[in-house]
């Protein structure tokens, strides 16, 4: 019996929900939501499309009953508000700290040997906080971040050369923010080094605007997107309920890796059963090496900040 539980029925819970049942690759999926009739509502229509899209996962609807999340494999928390047109991400900790210290203590209740998967933001910050908080082994909380703005990255080279998003491999290093770093180095088509195909200038474009990606749909949209970064997190979630030991960017507590110590940032890893299997070590050049200290300044200011608010 393989159950998952997402925390919030919002637009990101909703998208993921969809995707990971329509994959079909476990047998219970347990929405939560605290505003009643939302998750209900939507774990019955999810109900009814399986019909049509032929899967069994199982979709259940709750409101805020975490006892029907018990014994779940995995805790998705999508919980929290989202960014505005002109907000940072950092400035939802205010708001958001609390709502995920209090999401994680009640699920882990529940769900004591489960693998915690954090979308909400500012992401490597709720990591954190949700790692604090249930005092779960690292390997076990991780977040959602570096798929997503992978995602965005291939997107824009693939828009660039007009050629297939499917045959691009990229990374993205740090934190989940304008200081994430993208890699040129570690970025090919079909297997060609990105630099033979893109001139300086277009590649530094992409970055640009992989940065400002979620502030891009914000523009749009009013509020920030839902369908990629519930593509992203069903991946995740294939991969740790399938085992697939999957070579992923993810949100992961580091312990002296890259010279960092006790901070969640985007890294490597291998995803499987265990959650983080292994965080995976690259050489850096000096200037990849500089714009990752800069990203892990900028989460560390706002781990300060987060600690506050949770003790507060
Ligand atoms: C984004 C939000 C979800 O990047 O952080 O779209």
């Amino acid at each position: 019996m393989k159950r998952v539980t997402i925390i919030g029925a919002g637009e990101v819970g909703t998208s993921c929900a969809y995707c990971i049942a329509e994959r079909d690759v476990i047998n219970e999926l347990v929405l939560l939501d605290r505003k009643p009739g939302l998750a209900e509502g939507k774990a019955l229509d999810l109900r009814q499309m399986a019909a049509i899209k032929r899967f069994d996962t199982n979709v259940i609807g709750v409101c805020n009953d975490y006892t029907a999340t018990a014994d779940s494999d995995i805790i998705v928390i999508t919980s929290g508000i989202t960014r505005s047109p002109g907000m940072e991400r950092s400035e939802l900790v205010t708001t958001n700290a609390k709502i995920v210290q209090e999401v994680t203590q009640q699920a882990t209740k529940y769900s004591p040997n489960a693998i915690i998967l954090v979308v909400s933001n500012p992401l490597d910050v709720l990591c954190y906080c949700a790692y604090i908080t249930s005092q779960f082994p690292a390997h076990r909380v991780m977040g959602m971040s570096g798929l997503l703005d992978i995602a965005r990255y291939k997107s824009f080279i693939a828009e660039e050369l007009n050629v297939s998003s499917k045959d691009i491999q990229a990374l993205i290093l740090g934190g989940h923010g304008k200081t994430m770093v993208p890699m040129p180095r570690y970025t090919t088509i079909g297997g060609i080094p990105i630099r033979q195909l893109m001139s300086e200038e277009q590649i530094q474009k992409v970055i640009k605007r992989t940065q400002l990606g979620g502030e891009e749909l914000i523009n749009y949209l009013g509020r920030s997107a839902w369908f990629a970064a519930g593509a992203s997190i069903c991946q995740m979630i294939e991969a740790i309920i399938c085992d697939q030991r999957r070579v992923f960017p993810v949100c992961a507590y580091l312990n002296g890796e890259y010279g960092f110590s006790d901070i969640y940032l985007g890294v490597p890893v291998i995803l499987g059963a265990n959650g983080i299997e292994k965080v995976i070590e690259l050489e850096l050049d000096p200037s990849d090496k500089e714009n990752f200290i800069k990203s892990e300044n900028e989460i560390r200011n706002n781990l300060n900040i987060m600690r506050q608010i949770i003790q507060s």
